[in-house]
């Protein structure tokens, strides 16, 4: 099959997401690990399908994901690219793997060649210059700032970011930077609402949230959280769209509804 024959559904882009933004509509994004999530993602009305490294946490069963490898990436990116047939297919840079810009391109290839249409990275400061090497090179970055699991023992825990006033100002310094840098899309996590938002409508580019509030761009959440699978303690912002539904298409096509009509997140599920 090929991009253009008839039974291929458009695919969507950064294009697609820019034109999102642009006409106020809201993105939907889950993360899947497999081909059977992938696909029913795909077919339920979710835009975007991100295989992140949370797998070390939900699928392999560690407390981190730093030992998520560049190889378990691949695999599991390969898995979900066969159920993916329209979302964009984003695939995360696991930890250690873009300490440098030639061995992130190294990397990103790698992933790009196993199905990826973009690759998610952590963080500002030395990974700016990472971001440009990449999108010099038209391989597109999403990136993640706010609480970037990667960085949790540098952070001293899983907490909300961008509550004091100078983290604040260098959460916005560093999404500007992103964009500049070259990054199509920011995704923040676990930031207040009021900052996210406010940061939403100063960049051009697109902003996916996790725990950051309704006035970003888009919504994720891991897709196990979406359906009540959270193993230990249950994040603020994850919510049960399973619960009081008879299937997981259901589960899905009422978390995309919820994320277009901006009823998720709700206050509740904000900081
Ligand atoms: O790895 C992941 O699943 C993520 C989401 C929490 C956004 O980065």
């Amino acid at each position: 099959m090929y991009a253009g024959s008839s039974d291929q559904p458009t695919p969507v882009t950064l294009r697609t997401l820019q034109s999102r933004k642009t006409a106020g509509e809201k993105i939907v994004a889950l993360t899947a690990y497999d081909a059977s999530f992938g696909a029913l993602l795909d077919a339920n009305g979710v835009d975007f399908v991100l295989v992140g490294d949370s797998l070390g946490n939900v699928v392999q069963g560690l407390p981190t994901t730093l030992p998520v490898t560049v190889d378990d990436m691949v695999y599991h990116c390969k898995a979900v690219a066969r159920g993916v047939r329209r979302a964009m297919l984003a695939v995360d840079l696991p930890f250690a793997s873009y300490r440098d810009p030639v061995t992130a391109f190294d990397n990103a290839a790698r992933l790009m060649q196993a199905g990826a249409a973009i690759v998610k990275l952590e963080g500002a400061g030395h990974v700016l210059e990472v971001i440009h090497y990449l999108r010099e090179r038209d391989i597109p970055v999403c990136a993640h700032l706010g609480l970037t699991p990667q960085s949790v023992h540098a952070i001293g825990g899983y907490k909300v970011q961008g509550r004091e006033p100078a983290a604040a100002e260098k959460l916005r310094a560093d999404a500007l930077a992103c964009q500049e840098a070259g990054a199509g899309i920011v995704l923040f996590e676990m930031v207040p609402a009021a900052l996210a938002g406010e940061i939403t409508k100063s960049l051009t580019v697109p902003t996916i949230g996790i725990g950051a509030g309704v006035e970003c761009d888009g919504q994720i959440l891991v897709c196990y959280d979406m359906i009540g699978l959270t193993p230990g303690k249950r994040p603020r912002f994850a919510l049960n769209f399973l619960a009081g539904r008879d299937s997981l298409a259901g589960a899905v096509r009422a978390y995309a509804d919820a994320v277009r009509a901006r009823t998720y997140p709700s206050a509740e599920q904000s900081y």
